[in-house]
């Protein structure tokens, strides 16, 4: 269903993001006839191109970012005559006139600010100034929202000096993964699960977004960013959400959000001994952590492990364990929920301990596969197995389904449509930084430094250690 006319203004037009993710997945949404006949887009940014020139190199982004198919192909025409740009820059008047002039009356107006937070107040106020602002308004901006609370509660303050909170649209990417919008189907949308979402029947769960990807080309940001803050705060935090929230009474933006809200408000300080830092070392794929930022001293974190507690009614005493790191074995996203053991076992001691799971596969290969118990076929009595109950979502729905669409496709059109719910709420974003913050100012305080692991493993060993100790263990990553 075509989403209604729109013009959206991508400042930053020409950078990595826009050129690799934000105009493929426009194009895709394109190809697939979501677009009003009268819809454009603007790319603007200091550069001097000519709007020709920049629909050569989005053209060519697009060849190398957008897998197309023969019909897609002969799409590419007509989705770049709907492509303009402007030379502006944030911080003066020039250009602005001329981005005025393109801008149609009456219709969703979108500014796309795929650019460092430090020119978000900059943008915001021009856009003010050139009386650009309408109610039809929406302005996206990325992550890192923020390096701390204090300046996430500064950039959500120069936003709000010149838009409602229902105009601005924070993007965590993972909210537009297909998979991770079925956490919540697959949560409220069955009997089966929700009975025993709890602290009674579930024994504890575990969040891994493994990398096999190192740092490359983003040396500078990471170093001052560190695994914590460019991946914990934000994406994990945001799983670790939809995994424990109530259910929300409709499926509304501020609904789920205020859901998400109170998790995260529940969450105790994380314990230093129930937290480990890692940062990989060279190995045989390449050289190691501080090798790649050219700091022999860096202390920064490639990855971590910690367990979290939800202390709430439904979650008190359920440990949540979340890990994340770079260069690691495999490429694998999962959420483990790991149930308790039966309380009483007819079988006998010899039956030996057996509980469920349900692993919910959020990449890739996506699917969920629920570990149930049953007796080993063969008359030999009674023993036990686990098998998996495995549904592989691309086998179970189809080859169509094989790759689902990019998590931009999703998060664009709904910026477009006006619907907030998979886009992080000023006060998220704060409550999370402050449960992060003083996690990373205990370190900083203690001088810690994160344990080599070698690329290409699992991570640190005290990782498992971790879990050791609590008579645990991860479940594999690959
Ligand atoms: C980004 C992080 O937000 O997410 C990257 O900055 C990380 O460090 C990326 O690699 C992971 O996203 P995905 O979609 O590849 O899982």
């Amino acid at each position: 269903i075509p989403v209604d006319p729109f013009d959206l203004v991508i400042f930053g037009g020409t950078g990595d993001l826009a050129q690799r993710k934000i105009l493929p997945a426009l194009f895709r949404r394109y190809c697939a006839g979501q677009w009003p006949e009268d819809a454009q887009i603007i790319g603007a940014a200091r550069g001097d191109h000519t709007p020709d020139e920049f629909r050569k190199m989005t053209a060519e982004s697009l060849r190398q970012n957008a897998p197309m198919r023969a019909q897609d192909v002969d799409a590419l025409n007509g989705f770049l005559q709907r492509v303009d740009y402007v030379s502006l820059d944030a911080l003066s008047a020039e250009g602005w006139q001329s981005l005025a002039k393109k801008l149609k009356e009456n219709r969703v107006r979108a500014f796309y600010f795929s650019v460092g937070p430090s020119l978000f107040g900059p943008l915001a106020e021009r856009i003010r100034l050139h009386d650009m602002a309408s109610e039809h308004t929406r302005i996206v901006v990325e992550k890192p929202f923020g390096h701390d609370l204090g300046s996430a509660r500064a950039l959500n303050a120069t936003l709000a000096a010149h838009f409602d909170e229902g105009q601005i649209y924070r993007i965590d990417h993972y909210l537009g993964k297909e998979t991770v919008q079925n956490l919540m189907a697959v949560r409220f949308g069955n009997m089966l699960f929700e009975p025993l979402w709890n602290s009674q029947y579930v024994d504890h769960i575990q969040i891994t977004v493994a990398e096999t990807v190192g740092i490359d080309g983003r040396e500078d940001y990471y170093e001052r960013a560190g695994a914590m803050r460019d991946m914990v705060q934000n994406h994990l935090m945001q799983l670790l959400c939809l995994i424990a929230m109530e259910p929300p009474a409709k499926f509304d933006p501020d609904a789920v959000r205020d859901e998400k809200l109170k998790v995260i408000r529940a969450l105790d300080p994380v314990e230093p001994h129930h937290i480990v830092r890692g940062q990989f070392a060279a190995g045989p794929e390449g050289p190691g952590y501080r090798d790649v930022v050219s700091n022999p001293r860096s202390t920064t974190e490639s990855y971590v492990a910690l367990r979290a507690h939800v202390s709430n009614w439904r979650w008190a005493g359920t440990p949540f364990y979340l890990r994340t790191g770079k260069r690691l074995v495999a490429r694998s996203s999962v959420i483990n929920v790991m149930f308790k053991d039966a309380p009483h076992s007819i079988f006998g001691e010899e039956a030996g301990r057996h509980a469920n799971a349900l692993s919910i596969r959020l990449q890739p290969n996506e699917g969920i596969t629920l570990k149930v118990t049953i007796k080993e076929p063969g008359p030999g009595g009674m023993r036990l197995i686990d098998v998996p109950l495995d549904m592989s979502f691309a086998e179970a729905l189809g080859p169509e389904n094989q790759d689902p669409p990019d998590a931009y496709e999703r998060l664009v059109m709904d910026v477009i449509r006006g619907n907030q719910t998979l886009f992080m709420r000023g006060d998220e974003v704060e409550a999370a930084w402050a449960w992060t913050d003083p996690v990373i100012a205990g370190w900083q305080a203690r001088g810690d430094v994160p344990k080599p692991y070698d690329s290409g493993s699992t991570g640190p060993g005290d990782a498992e250690l971790l879990m050791k100790r609590d008579g645990r263990r991860w479940q594999g990553i690959k």
